[in-house]
């Protein structure tokens, strides 16, 4: 008779097994993509791709080490920034330790449709099998409330034109030839800041909220085709951008950062870009669900948190 059938307890028993499904699987695509060095797909994968890869904000932080680590694994490299003098000093460096050719395009990304036309130019006959849209920028070096911040029509302007206007007319011109070659990878710079609306850093995060959510439509449009695109999401890497911050122990080396982020290429369209921040990135969607970060008192403790230390 203790065998009766109870509807509570098989409800319990169904979630159970759901949750530790969920959770197992969770747990083994972690260990597949970043702790399986058998399943990665290695440089000659990579560079069947195309002979070149092209990379914006090439010049320092993120997008410098992503250029050296695929110049390390053989391909030729196209760096976009504002700065020609950076952008010769880097393309010498990257020939003389990595032995490829490079080619370097100067323009400013806060511009407008304008800007375009000679990127285009300037990558013309190239075969192109890898674009970082990396390049991207913050509005405030602090972080602020919207109007706290001075000239805020022309830093919008600016912040929406450098992280996603790129993004979406470097695919424009590199995707063609992808998709007449049935080959090709896009990967995307988005942040940890861009998986949901986090106040203080409001037009910051919806700019990689766009970039995120662009990404995987435009991928899921050209899989078919041959054409590859990753979202990486990275939490605190070393740079001009993360300089500053008093989180100096959680922030990660760039060149690391870049070298374990391309492993995970064909494994995963989403990836937080290593197992540390893949770890962080759990947490915090774990302990900072939107109905406290998006409160008053997420806020109070939002700038108690990441007010600068000085
Ligand atoms: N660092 C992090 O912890 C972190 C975390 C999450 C997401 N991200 C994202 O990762 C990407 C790279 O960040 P980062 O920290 O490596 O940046 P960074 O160190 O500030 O580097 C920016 C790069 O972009 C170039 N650049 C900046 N503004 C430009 C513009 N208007 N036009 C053309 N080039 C420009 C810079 O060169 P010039 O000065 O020569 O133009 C430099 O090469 C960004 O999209 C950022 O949002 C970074
Ligand atoms: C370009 O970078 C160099 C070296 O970092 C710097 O000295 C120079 O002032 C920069 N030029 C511009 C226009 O920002
Ligand atoms: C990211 O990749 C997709 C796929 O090509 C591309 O269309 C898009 O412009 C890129 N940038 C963003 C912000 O998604
Ligand atoms: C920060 O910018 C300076 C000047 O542009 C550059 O020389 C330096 O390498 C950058 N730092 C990082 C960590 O990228």
């Amino acid at each position: 008779m203790e065998s009766e059938w109870d509807p509570l307890r098989a409800l319990g028993a169904v979630t159970a097994v759901c949750l530790l499904l969920w959770a197992a699987w969770g747990v083994g695509c972690t260990v597949y993509v970043y702790l399986l060095p058998q399943v990665r797909r290695g440089a000659p994968w990579l560079r069947a791709h195309g002979a070149w890869a092209v990379v914006t904000g090439a010049t320092s932080g993120i997008g410098r080490a992503y250029a050296h680590e695929l110049a390390r694994r053989g391909l030729n490299i196209v760096l976009i920034s504002r700065n020609l003098s950076k952008l010769k000093l880097e393309a010498e460096e990257i020939e003389r330790l990595h032995g490829r050719v490079t080619r370097v395009i100067q323009a400013d990304f806060t511009g407008g449709l304008e800007i375009y036309e000679a990127i285009e130019t300037g990558l013309k006959d190239l075969e192109i099998g890898v674009l970082v849209n990396n390049v991207g920028m913050l509005y405030t070096k602090k972080p602020s409330k919207l109007l706290d911040c001075e000239n805020v029509a022309k830093r919008l302007s600016d912040l929406i034109n450098c992280n996603i206007m790129s993004v979406a007319q470097m695919t424009a011109i590199v995707l063609p030839q992808m998709v007449s070659r049935s080959k090709g990878i896009i990967i995307n710079v988005s942040s940890i800041l861009g998986k949901k609306p986090n106040p203080l850093f409001s037009a910051y995060s919806a700019s990689k909220a766009f970039v995120r959510s662009f990404s995987q439509a435009v991928g899921a449009e050209y899989f078919a085709e041959g054409v590859l695109v990753q979202t990486v999401n990275p939490c605190l890497v070393e740079s001009n951008m993360t300089a500053g911050t008093k989180y100096q122990m959680a922030v990660m080396n760039s060149e690391d950062y870049a070298r374990q982020a391309l492993d995970t290429l064909g494994l995963t369209s989403q990836t937080s870009g290593c197992l540390s921040h893949a770890v962080q990135s759990f947490l915090l969607a774990v302990f900072q669900p939107n109905w406290f970060s998006l409160s008053r008192w997420g806020i109070k403790l939002s700038y108690l948190l990441l007010k600068p230390s000085n």
